[in-house]
């Protein structure tokens, strides 16, 4: 099966050689090409180059004129699945309740668990798989799911079972996280040891012998998982072959950040609140920071500080963190234009951040997250528009005209 695309007015995020990831001023270069064309074969980007150097071919042709063809978004941060919503909670907060007193009178975390819990499988698989299939329309073409609306063995395991066949059913390279240290479940409020020993002695070698995830997350957090209690499950986790990814400094510094450095986490997420050490600390790790805009959108609460982080020389990754009680929204798009309008990222930063460094940031760089001939052929054709920096600019519009994912259009 081939698929040639002609005319494309500007062929984005172009990667002759493989690259794992861009950092500091290089975020600011997005290579292109004008008057472009791309060769899929199967589900692989086969070709691409100048229109001049098309090559004779009588197979299935798309005609990109006036249009842009980018990578798909690759979103590194998300719990796509979860049962119900919270929008009572929504509603609380603009009546003047913060996300801290919600959690602090069971709601939050502790409210997702208790309808996860009461939700077979079978419906938290399709709830889930809704939001997936929106996604995708919306141009993500890899992403994270994290558990931790579990918060038992049975019920972390649901998840990821969960995470498991959407993986078997979609085109979509998907990576699952272990979360099961998101928050302490009331019966273990007063007994924090009781259940990291859960964590450690029953759900990680449980995970880890039914490969239900690559990746190994803590909420490190004050209220959450201390500093001391987040490296004990890191450590367990890296025993047992899961690499950790984990949420830190989204209220709070508490010197998450130099916990994740120390276990090599592969990303470390969240960052609203950071301080100089923190930024010193990543300079020269393979620990990729990820910011969550929308999440700082809807929950009123600080933008990582990107300029800061990129005049310092770091790499920077975006994602959405889609979840039901801090970002009920999955769209990479908004994302990106959120990233450009409150952190003053420039649109090639911006795309930079969503695509390769999302990619690296869940281990998918050397298949995702650029055009360079052998990656998946996963792909945004946009509509007719007047360059790419329409894309955050007219933040509200839908430029998605079609999406191929795996070499094929699927919408
Ligand atoms: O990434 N911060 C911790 N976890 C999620 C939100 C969890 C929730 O409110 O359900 C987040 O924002
Ligand atoms: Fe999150």
């Amino acid at each position: 099966m081939q698929m040639l695309i002609t005319n494309i007015k500007e062929l984005l995020q172009v990667r002759e050689n493989h690259v794992d990831k861009v950092s500091g001023a290089e975020m600011a270069v997005l290579p292109t090409i004008k008057n472009a064309f791309l060769l899929i074969k199967n589900d692989t980007i086969r070709a691409f180059g100048k229109m001049e150097d098309c090559p004779q071919y009588d197979g299935e042709i798309i005609d990109a004129t006036g249009k842009m063809v980018l990578p798909s978004w690759c979103d590194s941060h998300t719990h796509i699945v979860y049962a119900g919503n919270r929008e009572q909670e929504f509603v609380d907060r603009i009546n003047g309740l913060t996300y801290e007193e919600i959690a602090n009178r069971g709601g939050g975390i502790l409210n997702s668990a208790k309808k996860l819990h009461e939700t077979s499988e079978e419906e938290i698989f399709e709830q889930s798989k809704a939001r997936l299939e929106e996604v995708m329309l919306l141009g993500t073409g890899a992403v994270e799911i994290k558990s931790g609306y579990g918060l038992s063995v049975e019920d972390e395991l649901k998840m990821l079972r969960v995470i498991r066949k959407l993986k078997a059913n979609y085109p979509m390279a998907i990576k699952a996280t272990f979360l099961g240290a998101h928050a302490f479940p009331t019966e273990f409020k007063q007994n924090h040891k009781g259940y990291i020993d859960l964590i450690i002695d029953e759900m990680i070698p449980l995970v880890a012998r039914e490969n239900l995830a690559e990746y190994i997350d803590v909420f490190c957090e004050t209220g959450y998982f201390s500093v001391a209690e987040t490296e004990r499950i890191l450590e367990a986790g890296k025993q047992h072959g899961l690499i950790p990814k984990i949420h830190v400094n989204q209220f709070n510094a508490i010197g998450g950040i130099q916990a994740g450095i120390k276990y090599n986490a592969l990303s470390v997420d969240h960052l609203e609140v950071m301080n100089p050490e923190d930024i010193e600390a990543l300079k020269n790790t393979d620990t990729m920071p990820v910011a969550l805009p929308s999440c700082s959108y809807f929950l009123s609460i600080p933008y990582t500080p990107a300029r800061d982080m990129l005049n310092a020389g770091l790499p920077l990754a975006l994602a959405t963190d889609f979840n039901p009680g801090s970002t009920p929204s999955g769209n990479m798009n908004f994302v990106v234009a959120t990233a450009c309008i409150k952190m003053r990222l420039t649109p090639e930063e911006a795309i930079n951040a969503a695509t390769i460094n999302g990619a690296y940031a869940m281990g998918l760089s050397q298949t995702h997250g650029s055009i360079t001939v052998g990656k998946k052929a996963n792909l945004i054709v946009t509509k007719q528009i007047p360059s790419f920096y329409q894309l955050p600019y007219a933040f509200g519009s839908n430029l998605i005209d079609s999406v191929i994912l795996d070499g094929q259009i699927i919408g």
